[in-house]
């Protein structure tokens, strides 16, 4: 019988998230029951959503307890199913967990199609970070081609679909990341117009002057002074979506916005984005970005950690900025 390897949460963290705040336990690779599929896990997804879920602050998803198996989606391939659906050698996508095995019901796993982009890609630009990107600008940043859209966490598995869905919708793409490294990349391999580095301590004057006729649309993945400076260059009517403040997951005070007027006076519309309320349209969304990625117009980095034993650094180094493209851990 195959060996299972789970990471269960030891504890929920105050502030700053740690490794002896998980524990990996092993135990036999579960069976599956009438209904249900039995999955191994090739690829486990780190999101920074994660870490809201170690906490029992009020969210727009349960938390998870202590001694949960601690929650992620992975990509991997059905070894044995009970379930008139799936059949050994199938490949899905699964609300599994940070584990190597996982059974449940079939109705909880989506299918994917392998042969068409590799597997891992279905948690990153083809899964639920491109869902995202497609549904914020889609209908809460709206862009006209001709536009500037500005997005946050540029070089990530969200910023990175956010801009180069500017572009192939028409408009000026600007982004803003962290390090020359990450800039460069956005710019030159994923076809940015610019892209701000934070960390160089210019961003106000470095903006202004990528986006010279300002700023229609914003993309919100920090929060924090990066929000507040965006805020000083927005537009009329222009419109921002809300999708993370992850510059405020590790921190016990989060940061308070001090250029509210800016949404006054340039009557923007602020609009808060969780993917889930767009469930319905996901085969919409699934269509426009394979069309993309088909055409060669949505291109992905990705992070890799080998071993499910790297699963809490890798999500610990996420928080920080340390990954370089969607992140994720080889399981197998
Ligand atoms: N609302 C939804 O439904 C939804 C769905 C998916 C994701 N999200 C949100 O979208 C955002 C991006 O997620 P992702 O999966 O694409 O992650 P990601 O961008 O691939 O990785 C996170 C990036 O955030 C940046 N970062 C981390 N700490 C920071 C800090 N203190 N200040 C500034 N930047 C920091 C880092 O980039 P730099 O090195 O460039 O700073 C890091 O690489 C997150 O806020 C996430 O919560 C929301």
């Amino acid at each position: 019988m195959a060996q299972n390897k789970a990471w269960t949460v030891a504890s929920f963290p105050d502030a700053e998230l740690k490794e002896q705040h998980f524990r990996l336990v092993e135990s036999p690779a579960p069976s599956p029951k009438e209904g249900e599929v039995l999955v191994k896990n090739l690829w486990l997804s780190l999101d920074p959503y994660m870490r809201g879920r170690l906490s029992q602050a009020k969210s727009y998803a349960k938390g998870v307890e202590v001694g949960d198996v601690m929650t992620g989606e992975t990509a991997g391939e059905v070894v044995e199913s009970r379930h008139p659906g799936f059949k050994p050698g199938d490949k899905v996508t699964a609300p599994a967990g940070w584990q190597l095995y996982w059974a449940g019901k079939g109705e909880m796993l989506t299918k994917v199609d392998a042969s068409k982009a590799p597997l891992s890609l279905f948690l990153g630009s083809l899964g639920m970070p491109g869902r995202t990107a497609y549904f914020g600008m889609k209908d809460i940043c709206a862009p006209k081609p001709g536009e500037t859209v500005v997005v946050s966490a540029a070089s990530g598995a969200v910023g990175s679909v956010v801009g180069q869905l500017a572009k192939a919708w028409g408009c000026r793409a600007v982004g803003i990341a962290g390090g020359k490294d990450k800039c460069d990349y956005v710019v030159k391999e994923l076809g940015f117009d610019a892209c701000i580095d934070y960390k160089a301590g210019s961003l106000y004057a470095d903006l202004k002057a990528a986006c010279p006729k300002g700023v229609d649309a914003y993309f919100e993945n920090v929060g924090g002074t990066i929000l507040d400076t965006v805020l000083r260059l927005m537009n009329v009517k222009s419109r921002i979506a809300i999708c993370g403040l992850i510059s405020d997951y590790n921190t016990t005070e989060p940061y308070g916005v001090k250029m509210f007027r800016s949404i006054l006076v340039n009557r923007i519309k602020v609009q808060g984005l969780i993917v889930f309320d767009w469930l319905e349209r996901y085969p919409e969304g699934n269509k426009a970005l394979q069309e993309l990625f088909a055409a060669g117009k949505l291109k992905t980095r990705e992070s890799v950690l080998d071993g499910i034993e790297k699963a809490p650094q890798g999500l610990i180094g996420l928080l920080k900025g340390s990954n370089f493209g969607k992140q994720l851990v080889k399981l197998a």
